[in-house]
Formats: C-alpha cells, structure tokens, sequence
C-alpha cells in the first residue's frame, strides 16, 4: 500500500518522540521512503543517528548543515513528499504551525508543503483541552490538515487523560486510508462551476452578485484531494487554487461560462453547479461610458441568460449532475421542483434565512436531495467540511458508473 510514497515524518519534542522511531519502521517496512525532519527540541527526546539509521537518509534539522554550510531545502521536500505527518505533535509545534511561526525547518517545511499534512498530538490532558491549542487544532482543520486525535490514558506526566499520542499502527492507519481515500475518485473526470458571473453594462459597469466562490472552490479541492481530474470553471473571484492537479479556466459572464463549461464537461463523469450565474444580462453592452442624463430614473432592458444546469440536464446521459439551491421560502419544495426541471441528480439546498449559510460566509448550512426524494441535513459546517459531506453523498452514484 505504502510502496514507492514519499513520507516527511516531523518529530517535535515530546516524549512521544520515542514512538516515532517505531512509527518510522512501521513506514519503511510498508515500503514507504521517509525523510524525517526533527525540531531541536525533538533532539533531545530521540537522537538523529536513530533516525538516520532506520530511515536510511540523513535527518533534516537545521536549515544549514553546520561542517558544510549546505543549505537544507524545504521547498524541494514539499515538493517531494506525497504526505507529511508530524508526530508527536506538541501543543508548541501546533501553534506554530496554526500562526505560521516558521523559526524552525519542521515548520518552513509545513509552510511549504504543497501534499497532505497530517498531525498527531501528543501532551498533557490540560495542554491539550486548554482553549488556546483547541483553536490552534480547529485552524488547522480549517487549513485542511488531518488531525489523527490523541488517545486517552495514562500520560507522562502521571496524570491520566486524552493527550497521549495515537499509537503507531494506529497512525500507520490513518496514513493508508488518507492514501486509500486520494485515490477513490482516480480517473473520473469533474467539472465544477463557482462564484459570480458579471454582465456588463459599459465598460466600466456590471451586474454581478455576492458570491465568493468559496463553497464551488472547496469542492474543488474536495475532489482533487480524491484523486479525480478537476476542471473549475470560476467566474471573478480572488481565491486561489491549492491542489496543483486543479485545471482551473477563468471566466467573466454567464454566457462565457456556459460556452467554457460545456465544452469542458464533455467525457465529464461528473458536473457540479456551484456558481451563481447571472439569470439576465444587458440587451446591448454600450462600448461607451453611459453619461448620467437629466432623467431621475433609467430603463436597462434585460435578456435571459442560458442556463447551464438546463442545458447539461437535456443531454445528460448517465453523467452525475449536483446543483445547488439557494432559498429564501418554501425551500424543499422549491428545491425539489429544480432538481425535476433541470434533471439533476443531487440539489445542495442552502437557505438565506440561515445566518450560518450563504454568500461570502466561510461557513455553510445544506440539506442534500437526491432525484428519488431522499433527504439528508446537516449541521453548520466549514465549506471544507461541507463539501466532503456533499462527496460522500455523490460518490455511489459516480461509482454506480463503473
Ligand atoms: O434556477 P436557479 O438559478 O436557482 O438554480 C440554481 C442552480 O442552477 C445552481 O446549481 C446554479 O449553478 C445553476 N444555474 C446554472 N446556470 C444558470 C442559472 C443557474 O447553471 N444560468
């Protein structure tokens, strides 16, 4: 399973860190190459020689070989590594990862890890349920990295409580249903539309909306990190892309969008419509400034828009088509009626009268409807978090494929 992975296993300084000398064996043996890299502190808890030996490479510790002067690359690690997992993770090493507090080479790498981060705490029971790490922990769940939750019993410190490091296989587990995961979707192709679109009116005005595309973004990240083929097709927004794998197409109006997402969801396996797209445009776009007149009021004449969930439902075949509703009243029912007009398969239903759900907000609230009426709720959610829960919704019927 692990064979040919490339692993960075960060040690920091805990007692744990006698673990990680098992942990690494456990990797090797699995048939992974692993680079580990070690805080100083890390040092005093578990020496470099031990680690060199069983992973067969120089450990990685300062950010210059001190007889040589070479310069330790963290870039290149990063973009080395398929996965890095720190562990023990100290409730130090976690804030700094949660701030970016780069003063140390574990650290620089995270910053600079492009792979999968996972991290597997290890401290005291009050360190660890003291708000401040509790946080760290939620920011960096938020950041996207797999937190392997520390075990509960018998601690260093006598004391006993949740804070002791998961146990190596354990953690050995984890790495492989992470790898087991990237690759559930490999092969399938997805198409996903996200944010606004603008309609122009002159060249210096538009009409456009308050979507930021976060949710449509998150769901891009959310199939990449399974190992599908994802095409974004985003109107104007200011997010960035993490996951290399993603083809993102830039676009501005509806009718842009429509042509670019047609076009890329042919042989698509899968087309999710996570962007709010203008309904009307200007009839005429007027190639001047439009000067203010002595009217009080203004007409500007308006032209229906193509609808891109529509026009995908008409040919649909056995692709997977996911909308999404936004609603004000009546929300079922309304999403129901769109999910039968447009021939989708799933509708993600959002409510405006949710305070936790909607535009610009980092978190979201939504109901998933499949086409045969099955319903499922759920809490309020990071978009991350919203966005596995709409995969896993999907994912039967994207495999029912096959
Ligand atoms: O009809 P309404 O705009 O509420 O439908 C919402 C769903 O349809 C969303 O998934 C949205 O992305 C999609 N849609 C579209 N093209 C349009 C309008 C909406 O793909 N022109």
């Amino acid at each position: 399973m692990l064979k040919g992975k490339h692993i960075v296993l960060g040690i920091s300084g805990g007692i744990a860190a006698y673990k990680s000398a098992h942990l690494l064996r456990l990797l090797v043996k699995q048939g992974a190459e692993v680079q580990v890299v070690i805080t100083p502190n890390g040092k005093e808890f578990i020496t470099p020689a031990t680690l060199a030996a069983l992973s067969g490479k120089p450990v990685v510790s300062e950010f210059f070989a001190a007889n040589t002067g070479e310069w330790h690359s963290h870039v290149d690690l990063g973009l080395w590594a398929d996965l890095m997992v720190v562990a023990p993770a100290t409730a130090s090493t976690i804030g700094k990862m949660a701030n970016g507090i780069a003063d140390n080479m574990l650290i620089t790498t995270y910053l600079s890890a492009k792979e999968q981060v996972m991290v597997a705490p290890a401290m005291d029971l009050d360190m660890w349920s003291h708000p401040s790490t509790q946080r760290n922990i939620s920011t960096l769940r938020r950041d996207g990295v797999i937190i392997i939750e520390p075990a509960s019993g018998e601690l260093a410190s006598g004391l006993c409580g949740k804070g002791r490091m998961e146990e190596p296989e354990a953690i050995v587990d984890a790495i492989k249903s992470y790898f087991r995961k990237s690759e559930t979707l490999a092969g399938k192709k997805v198409v996903i539309t996200a944010g606004p679109t603008y309609e122009n009116i002159d060249p210096v005005r538009f009409i456009g909306n308050y979507s930021s595309g976060k949710m449509g973004f998150a769901l891009a990240e959310e199939f990449a990190g399974r190992g599908a083929d994802v095409t974004l097709v985003a109107g104007p927004v200011s997010l960035e892309t993490e996951n290399t794998h993603i083809k993102r197409l830039n676009v501005v109006s509806a009718q842009e969008m429509h042509d670019v997402c047609l076009s890329a969801a042919e042989g698509a396996d899968c087309v999710v419509l996570a962007a709010a797209v203008a309904d009307y445009t200007p009839e005429t776009v007027s190639e001047t400034k439009i000067k203010r007149e002595q009217e009080d009021s203004m007409a500007l004449r308006l032209k229906r828009n193509p609808d891109i969930a529509a026009s995908l439902g008409r040919e649909k075949g056995d692709r997977v088509l996911v909308g999404f509703a936004l609603e004000t009243d009546h929300e079922t029912e309304n999403a129901l009626h769109k999910l039968r007009k447009k021939n989708l398969d799933w509708i993600v239903l959002n409510s405006l009268r949710d305070p936790e759900a909607g535009f610009m907000k980092d978190t979201n609230k939504v109901t998933i409807i499949g086409k045969d009426g099955s319903t499922s709720s759920f809490p309020a959610k990071s978009k991350r978090e919203v966005a596995a829960d709409i995969v896993e919704a999907v994912l039967p019927s994207l495999k029912s494929q096959e």
